[in-house]
């Protein structure tokens, strides 16, 4: 990839709308862990890093890598990347937005034949959504040997196992110690993704830099009644589970409208026995739960398994309420952070940090090594749906902050 800012900005846009048709369902852009969908954008990647130079793998996992080696084999490695599968029914710049700006960057350092006194590594992870296994960051998470044998029992709606996907999608459970990567060996992980957010584009700025992520906690809660005949049981003595649910779900909402900075989502929600002319008897749903402070969201949770209780109790309904994931809110490296400002004001922009309510992998890094991020303006703020849009204008921007970060980083850590 060659040419100017805006011609190197043209290609990523134009292998986001590659990626986008590599999808699992014909008529909407999902691509979950280990589907042909996600290999077929995997391969694709993994082209065009090998048409630029790169040294390309894949890991245990499927992650996948392209790698340009610095001056001395044994120096550090920079990590640029984000991930390549998606939400159900998504955009198709959250991930391969982020897979591609930092390929961009790093062709155009193969292309000039620049002598780094580091790697640099194009990083693209293989699952960070969890759409198809109830995790998060599973594709990171492997970098830090946290794949833990209750994750590969997990099993997805069809009844397989995590570590079978793994096996199906060319990679071994068993090789997944060999995925972890050496903090010593690491200089940081840096990644561009979509704002997701209104901010950006209402203070009419094409980029900022990511100050913290909030952390998350999500839940599968569920519901036990009675089943019964629409028709004959009196409404007084039902013990209904989707009434308990929806009480418990306006409960939740109204917390989260109370409580400042605290965004609280039913995402999912099934009936049981699902049929028009019966008293559900059991219903299950999501719950994700974020704040920008971990005790505030902690006493949330706290706040809403009680309230949940109370009114399971009150219907005499059976309640489940069972952590899924949970991840602690992390504020980015400052020094990335002020070295990532300082290539926003070079290219001639204000500085403009922001808080993420979206989880990304740097919270994975965040383990291993210095993580910090851009973001780009995208319009609406809209995301998660496949309205979501950037300009390439905005790319181009970011990609020029990028190249900035990484040439500064190399005259600082030579
Ligand atoms: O849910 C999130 O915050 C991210 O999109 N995985
Ligand atoms: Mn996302
Ligand atoms: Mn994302």
């Amino acid at each position: 990839m060659t040419g100017t800012l805006s011609d190197r900005a043209a290609t990523i846009m134009a292998r986001c709308d590659e990626l986008a048709t590599h999808s699992e369902e014909p008529d909407r852009l999902t691509r979950s862990y280990g589907t042909p969908a996600l290999r077929a954008a995997r391969d694709a990647v993994a082209a065009w890093m090998t048409a630029a130079g790169l040294a390309v793998r894949t890991d245990a996992l499927g992650n996948l890598y392209g790698r340009l080696e610095a001056v001395q084999p044994e120096t550090k490695t920079l990590l640029l990347g984000s991930h390549l599968d998606s939400v159900r029914d998504a955009g198709r710049y959250d991930g391969p937005l982020g897979v591609l700006t930092a390929l961009a960057a790093v062709e155009g350092l193969a292309k000039a034949r620049r002598q780094l006194p580091f790697a640099v590594e194009v990083v693209a992870f293989a699952d960070e959504e969890g759409l198809r296994f109830p995790t998060v960051y599973l594709g990171s998470r492997a970098l830090t040997g946290m794949v833990s044998a209750d994750l590969l029992a997990l099993r997805d709606a069809g009844g397989i196992t995590l570590a079978e996907a793994i096996r199906d999608f060319g990679g071994d459970p068993a090789a997944l110690p060999g995925a972890q990567r050496d903090p010593a060996e690491l200089l940081g992980y840096v990644e561009v993704h979509i704002e997701q957010g209104p901010v950006l584009e209402r203070e009419g700025l094409p980029i900022g830099v990511v100050s913290a992520i909030a952390g998350q906690s999500r839940f599968s809660i569920s519901l036990s009644g009675v089943a019964g005949h629409a028709g004959t049981i009196p409404m007084a003595l039902r013990h209904d589970a989707l009434c308990a649910a929806a009480e418990v779900i306006l409960a939740i909402e109204e917390l989260a409208r109370a409580t400042p900075g605290l965004v609280a989502t039913v995402g999912q929600l099934q009936v049981e026995p699902g049929a028009s002319n019966v008293v559900p008897g059991q219903v299950t749903f999501s719950l994700d739960l974020r704040h920008a402070l971990d005790t505030t969201r902690r006493d949330a949770v706290a706040t809403l398994e009680a309230r949940a209780s109370g009114i399971a109790a009150a219907r005499a309904i059976e309640l489940d309420w069972r952590l899924g994931t949970e991840n602690a809110a992390l504020s980015c490296d400052s020094a990335t952070l002020s070295q990532l400002a300082g290539a926003i004001t070079a290219a001639g922009f204000p500085v403009r940090e922001l808080v993420s309510g979206a989880g990304h992998d740097a919270v994975m890094l965040s383990r291993l090594c210095p993580v910090a991020m851009l973001f780009v303006r995208c319009a609406g703020g809209i995301s998660h749906n496949p309205a979501e849009s950037v300009t390439t204008a905005d790319v181009s921007v970011a990609l020029d902050v990028l190249d900035r970060y990484i040439a500064e980083l190399a005259t600082t850590s030579g």
